[in-house]
């Protein structure tokens, strides 16, 4: 039997164990995965290990996502070719809260538009153990720039008591039910979701431009009636949720509260500074929700990028009424290349008790408008395999991605403010498009999952500059290694993970993401 043969045979006894991607190019550096009402790709769940097995899954621009692979520790000594890490499971960092991605009226929009068995592979690619389980959900409080027209729960001038306020029909239609479905789906296999509020802009008659868009501010002094309506409008918005079966976990106090002081902000904006944000929260909405039986809720700040980090939490924190309400602190990560990560260790230095999270995040094309969507694009899987592993390295407790699901051109949005997304939908087909960021994210959610705990690991010999690693300890004995390879070339990597087992030894594809999954034994 010749070596070449025998190398198809190895081929296709892996392929058999459930490569399911059905593979299309759109003249980009990879492929996307198309899914339909019949078809659609699968994660080989995991196994009980035998002692000393190891799981590798992996995803590359070239060939694989989310595949599996099996290994055996080698007890050799080392040092191995490569780089050689040591990990430490005693010395601990951050809990993670999780992973997931916002139930925008887009996302609701375009998932409505498939045919029935195909939402049900959508649904099953988020939410299901087939899929990369995810257990956040972002819920914009009525309109945002990814809903097509401005809205708000309660449009009645001078209603302060909000009367009025009521969930709209894309609540009802597009986020509700595909929440509700999520629940259903995580709860099969024990798993759970978290799902937090973030308002855009109050109702333009609570606002100095009275307008949702552009320059402004609700109106009236601090702590004056249009803030106490507004603490109001968060009440009602939780209490409505939790009446149709939705629990909300968090609210953030503003999406991108920078936004409403730039002049003709063309989305749903309204400005705060951080003296605002805190007098707010320790005036009107700490005490609303506590009175209102939603003390638990959790209040983040900020929700916008990091740059503002750690003035603004400075700002807010350092009053001891304020910081009582406050759980966390929600970043975004549009200038992430730009800011450096001490803006996130200050932060955590200064105000250790409070989490920092990632709110939102998404390809934005800003200069090339004609990539706004990039079907198959690897480099953007590895932007965000990039910035989340550099996020988790910071203290940083988990990621939300921005919409579920866009069109083909990147909407719908009503200001034209399109932007890729790891789940494409073309309707016409009634198909979808699995893009390598989908399976990037799924790195992280599937195999980190929330109350997993970051642990130390070091570089004892050999140096890449292409190779990000970072590792969590979950319920004390199951370890995720994450790497990313961003080069050219193959990287061997080494784990030293305890003292019984010896060492993990591979070999990284080029342009490729790894999770290890191994057992830890104390
Ligand atoms: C779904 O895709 C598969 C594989 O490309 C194809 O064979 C099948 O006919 C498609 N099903 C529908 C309902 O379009
Ligand atoms: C809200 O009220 C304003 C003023 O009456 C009106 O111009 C606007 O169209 C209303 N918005 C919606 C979404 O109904
Ligand atoms: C915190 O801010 C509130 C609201 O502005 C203010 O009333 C209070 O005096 C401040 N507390 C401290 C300790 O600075």
């Amino acid at each position: 039997m010749n070596v070449k043969f025998l190398i198809v045979l190895i081929s296709l006894i892996w392929l058999c164990k459930g490569k399911n991607c059905v593979k299309k190019s759109f003249g980009y550096s990879s492929f996307v995965c198309v899914c339909n009402s019949t078809v659609c790709d699968k994660v080989t769940p995991e196994w009980d290990l035998k002692p000393h097995q190891f799981l590798v899954y992996m995803s590359s621009r070239d060939e694989y996502r989310l595949d599996n692979f099996e290994g055996y520790f080698n007890i050799c000594p080392g040092p191995y070719p490569g780089v050689n890490f040591n990990v430490n499971p005693f010395k601990t960092y951050q809990t993670i809260i999780g992973f997931g991605r916002a139930f925008t009226d887009a996302t609701g929009i375009n998932v409505m538009s498939l045919p029935e068995g195909a939402q049900e592979n959508w649904l099953k690619s988020y939410f299901s153990s087939e899929g990369i389980q995810y257990s956040i959900g972002r819920i914009p409080m009525a309109s945002c720039d990814f809903s097509t027209y401005p809205y708000s729960y309660d449009n009645t001038s001078g209603d302060f008591e909000m009367t009025k306020f009521s969930l709209q029909y894309e609540d009802m239609h597009y986020k509700l039910p595909l929440m509700t479905q999520a629940v259903k789906m995580l709860k099969e296999d024990g798993r759970n979701i978290l799902f937090f509020g973030s308002p855009w802009s109050a109702p333009a008659w609570m606002k100095t431009n009275d307008d949702m868009t552009g320059y402004g501010t609700l109106k009236g002094p601090q702590g004056g009636p249009y803030y106490k309506a507004w603490a109001e409008y968060f009440v009602h918005f939780i209490r409505e949720y939790q009446n149709r079966g939705i629990e909300v976990w968090g609210v953030t106090a503003q999406n991108e509260p920078s936004d409403g002081h730039l002049h003709d902000f063309p989305f749903q904006a309204m400005g705060w500074t951080p003296e605002q944000q805190r007098d707010f929260i320790a005036n009107d909405l700490g005490p609303a929700l506590e009175e209102n039986g939603f003390g638990d809720v959790k209040i983040m700040i900020l929700d916008d990028q990091r740059i503002f980090l750690p003035y603004w939490a400075d700002k807010v924190l350092s009053n001891s009424t304020a910081a009582k309400y406050v759980s966390g602190i929600a970043i975004h990560w549009y200038e992430d290349p730009l800011v450096p990560v001490l803006a996130l260790d200050s932060s955590h230095d200064m105000f250790p008790d409070k989490f920092i999270f990632g709110t939102e995040a998404c390809i934005w094309p800003v200069r090339d408008k004609r990539d706004r969507v990039a079907l198959g694009e690897w480099n953007r899987a590895e932007r965000y395999a990039r910035y989340i592993i550099q996020d988790l390295q910071h203290w940083v407790t988990g990621w939300t991605d921005w919409n579920m699901a866009l069109d083909m051109q990147g909407g719908p949005n009503w200001v034209s403010n399109f932007v890729d997304s790891p789940i494409i939908v073309n309707k016409e087909k009634g198909e979808f498009y699995k893009q390598p960021m989908f399976y990037a994210m799924g790195h992280f959610s599937k195999f980190v999952p929330p109350g997993s705990v970051r642990v130390a690991m070091e570089a004892v010999s050999g140096e890449e500059k292409d190779l990000s690693c970072v590792t969590f300890l979950q319920e004390k004995q199951t370890l995720s290694i994450v790497c990313a390879n961003f080069g050219d070339a193959k990287i061997d990597v080494s784990f030293k993970v305890d003292d019984d087992q010896g060492y993990i030894f591979y070999s990284l594809p080029p342009h490729s993401l790894a999770t290890f999954r191994c057992n830890y034994i104390a």
